[in-house]
């Protein structure tokens, strides 16, 4: 459980609130690339840790990230006009660049000072790993871009999405951060003695902090006398990442959903404190993805093409119409009896209400991973008032940092087989 005033703390996200300037110093997704196709295409609603804003791309390819209504009378930039490297209003025909600065006012007389004097609030923006990141902090902590290893990892290794939460950001990555619920929640297999979910229910965790959050390992052990070892990252302040190689391993072939050997991660990025967007990125660690492999993925996972509204990141199975759960389904062959393992969570996550209440909650053994990144937010949150760098925010604290799992044999340590493993490749 937590206090009241440390769970508002480490959930509320708008400027000026701890947690809201703890983000501040990290840069964060703000939206796909893929959002923005091209130069001088349509402009693109933003709202990002309780800020609403407009971004777009301008005709050198560089993204703005401008705040949502024009210095001039607050009207939306939204329906403003994407030309010659800037963004123009429609309501007057104010102009601004990428950098916030006006660089038409054609409504004052030729060659007025006053242009100089209007400015809107701008962020600047780096696109790495078919995102666009975000730095909505002071300038004078600005820290070098994120380098995290799938960003590094050649395109046809790598694929990112994002999912639409009805909920604050830190239920959704606590269901990321607890390894126990796949055995339930997100658990296909009832009856299926063999299934590794099922054959240890109660995982162990071990958590060792670091510079850039923590890593803990779980592990489970199997009938067979071997044990299934999964070791996650914790990135501070909102990613997690985690393998999932062990069926290739296993000798599982290509054409198998569940056999190609990769890595997976998500960043829960606060939309403000009662949304949030789940950034998802994938990434085949041994070979290109196969032919069609993803969209088979991102369907699984219940993201895919067909189980979204058109248009939008949003889940066609919400809480509007109970997830579409079958609970005839439930009764004879899934946990859940929900379609996809993140409508799965989001089914759980969202109905926990907009922000749980973690002061009514019995944690247990396996909620020590979640346990030790409440510590380190609120830990965080104090560093930052006190103008001290949290973890996380140097990338060369997780440049080196891959996930790894592997089914053990008995007497073998992780210790000694995961170092060699879990140095990034690229
Ligand atoms: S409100 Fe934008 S130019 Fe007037
Ligand atoms: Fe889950």
């Amino acid at each position: 459980m937590l206090k009241a005033e440390d769970n508002e703390r480490i959930t509320r996200v708008g400027k000026g609130t701890p947690c809201g300037e703890l983000f501040r110093r990290y840069w964060q997704p703000a939206l796909l690339s893929e959002e923005l196709p091209g130069n001088d295409c349509p402009p693109v609603r933003v709202r990002l840790l309780g800020e609403n804003l407009v971004a777009f791309r301008d005709s050198e390819g560089h993204v703005g990230l401008l705040e949502a209504f024009c210095a001039h009378r607050r009207a939306p930039m939204f329906f403003g006009r994407n030309e010659e490297c800037g963004l123009r209003c429609t309501y007057h025909g104010w102009k601004f660049d990428r950098h916030g600065a006006c660089t038409d006012l054609p409504t004052e007389p030729p060659g007025s000072p006053y242009q100089a004097q209007v400015k809107m609030i701008a962020y600047p923006t780096i696109e790495k790993g078919g995102i666009v990141w975000a730095y909505m902090g002071a300038p004078e902590h600005q820290p070098e871009p994120p380098d995290y290893e799938w960003t590094r990892a050649p395109e046809t290794h790598r694929f990112v999405s994002k999912t639409w939460e009805d909920c604050n950001w830190l239920q959704a990555m606590e269901g990321g951060l607890d390894t126990a619920h796949s055995s339930y929640v997100h658990n296909d297999f009832i009856g299926n003695k063999n299934s590794l979910r099922n054959q240890d229910r109660a995982p162990q965790l071990e958590v060792e902090q670091t510079d850039y959050g923590y890593y803990y390992v779980s592990t489970r052990n199997l009938l067979d006398g071997t044990k299934y070892v999964r070791l996650y990252h914790y990135v501070m302040p909102n990613q997690q990442m985690r393998s999932g190689t062990v069926n290739f391993v296993a000798g599982l072939g290509k054409d198998d959903p569940h056999a190609v050997p990769k890595m997976d991660g998500h960043l829960w990025v606060p939309v403000d404190d009662e949304h949030c967007y789940v950034y998802n990125w994938t990434c085949a660690v041994e070979y290109p993805f196969p032919e069609g492999y993803l969209a088979g993925w991102e369907s699984f996972m219940g993201r895919g093409k067909d189980d979204l509204i058109p248009d939008t990141y949003r889940l066609k199975r919400n809480a509007s119409n109970d997830y579409m759960i079958d609970r005839e389904l439930q009764r004879t062959k899934t946990y859940s009896g929900i379609k996809g393992i993140n409508t799965q969570d989001y089914a759980l996550q969202e109905g926990m209400g907009p922000i749980v209440d973690r002061s009514r909650e019995f944690l247990g053994s396996t909620d020590r991973a979640i346990i030790t990144m409440r510590r380190q937010l609120l830990e965080a949150t104090r560093k930052v008032e006190q103008l001290e760098t949290p973890r996380g925010v140097n990338p060369a604290s997780y440049r080196k940092a891959r996930p790894v799992d592997r089914i053990l044999k008995a007497g073998e340590a992780w210790k000694d087989v995961f170092p060699a493993l879990t140095t990034a490749v690229w």
